[in-house]
């Protein structure tokens, strides 16, 4: 199972923190936003990772990351993306690294508190075709995508929908067999412009192999002021928490 973390866009709505440095540059409280869906997909076991970035900065992943041996890693793939097509879009130029293997996609600007361990060893041993997304239950739904869910389906998902037809959001980590390359071919671009993964997920759906979890632990993106306030203050209250388990466990 290979992994790919997505690191393009122009973080326009972060704009002037976004001004002259990417989105997944910047800090959350202690660590630069990259390192937590890079340790996300390390601690996953996920050894063969590539990164898609674009912009003008692109050279700094190089310069903060290396070859990915602080991580325990052999070696870190980098590739480019031109503008900004979208997330899909940016899936589609990692068709030649993925070649025939399953893989898992995260966004670079999401972190999560859960280990994605288990999931990505059932996905690579039990699930022969199909996909599977991460699901949270969010209070402000309609900035994601959105499952509409009967019993324990999911009927469709719909992009930032203005009537939210539940209260959870797809999150930014995606397991998916090799056609996820033949569907992006056959996408057009959204009334945003982007080629989207929402309609990748869809396709899955309408093929009955959409599979999904409930995230148990907390989950956010940071590509808001608000969203990349509240990363900072989650990664802090764990840090904080981590400090505390350790005192009581020195002192027990
Ligand atoms: O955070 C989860 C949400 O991410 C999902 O619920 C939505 O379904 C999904 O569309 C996405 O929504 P956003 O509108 O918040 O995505 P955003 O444009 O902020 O892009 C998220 C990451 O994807 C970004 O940090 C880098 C990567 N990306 C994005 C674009 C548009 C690229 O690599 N290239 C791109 O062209």
């Amino acid at each position: 199972m290979k992994g790919i973390i997505l690191a393009g866009g122009l973080g326009t709505r972060l704009f002037p923190l976004t001004k002259i440095t990417n989105k997944h540059l910047l800090p959350i409280y202690d660590k630069p936003m990259i390192y937590y869906p890079l340790m996300t997909l390390v601690n996953a076991g996920i050894k063969d990772i590539m990164i898609v970035t674009g912009g003008n900065n692109a050279g700094d992943f190089l310069r903060l990351l290396g070859n990915g041996r602080e991580f325990g890693l052999q070696d870190i793939a980098y590739t480019y993306q031109e503008g900004e097509g979208g997330i899909a879009d940016a899936l589609r130029l990692t068709e030649h690294f993925a070649g025939k293997d399953k893989i898992v996609v995260i966004l670079g600007d999401n972190v999560f508190e859960d280990s994605i361990g288990d999931a990505v060893f059932e996905f690579e041993k039990n699930i022969n075709e199909g996909a599977m997304i991460f699901l949270k239950e969010v209070d402000d739904p309609g900035r994601f995508g959105v499952p509409e869910i009967k019993g324990n389906n999911i009927l469709k998902i719909i992009e930032k929908p203005k009537a939210p037809p539940s209260g959870f959001a797809v999150t930014g980590v995606y397991m998916y067999d090799s056609r996820v390359y033949d569907i992006i071919k056959t996408l057009k671009p959204s009334g945003r412009g982007e080629l989207e993964i929402t309609d990748v997920n869809n396709k899955y759906i309408e093929w009955g192999q959409l599979y999904y979890r409930v995230l148990k632990g907390w989950w956010t993106d940071a590509g808001t002021f608000e969203s990349l306030y509240k990363a900072n203050t989650l990664i802090k209250e764990a840090r904080t928490g981590d400090d505390i388990k350790r005192v009581v466990s020195r002192k027990s």
